[in-house]
């Protein structure tokens, strides 16, 4: 009889120490798994708001180097969705988008050598994106640009409107 109460108890024990540990194991997993799921939020929460090198279209797009541009001479970049204009004093960057209504201007199309001529509506603007004519409200919209280290990088999220063109806005090279 003793020895059978002595086993229950013994049992008794085992069985509350074995609870005991599926409860510490149970919670450590759950805090566990909280702090990988906190850890993991924060983080992502962190990545989302933290600026950092955007490229392509929306960031900066590197064109090439100065010396790859001739005087005259319009360059598509496709990354960047604009024209990069080399003139004797430097370059203007295009962007691509007609002002009109958001159509794609090709530069020297075979019907119009030499000039920027939009296929929806007409609309024709000049080497520097002065409109000269059509529906189009304004020049061509320029983006913002700079020169490091000898290579030409177009800021495609600074995009200004402008009725006309300007020499001032040429980024000298
Ligand atoms: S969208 Fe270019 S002229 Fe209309």
């Amino acid at each position: 009889m003793s020895g059978t109460h002595s086993v229950d108890n013994d049992g008794g024990r085992r069985r509350a120490g074995r609870t005991l540990s599926r409860r510490q194991l149970l919670r450590t997993g759950m805090w566990g798994s909280l702090a990988v799921w906190a850890t993991g939020s924060v983080a992502g929460g962190v990545s989302m708001f933290w600026p950092r090198g955007v490229t392509g279209f929306g960031g900066k797009v590197v064109a090439g180097k100065v010396s790859d541009f001739k005087v005259g001479q319009v360059t598509k970049v496709t990354e960047g969705k604009c024209y990069l204009v080399r003139l004797e004093q430097g370059f203007l960057a295009l962007y691509w988008k007609c002002p009109h209504l958001g159509c794609t201007v090709p530069w020297s199309p075979p019907e119009d050598p030499g000039r920027f001529h939009c296929p929806c509506h007409g609309s024709i603007f000049d080497i520097n994106g002065q409109k000269l004519a059509g529906p189009t409200p304004r020049s061509m919209d320029i983006m913002a640009m700079e020169i490091v280290d000898g290579k030409v990088i177009v800021d495609t999220g600074k995009i200004t409107e402008r009725p006309n063109f300007s020499p001032s806005e040429i980024t000298p090279a």
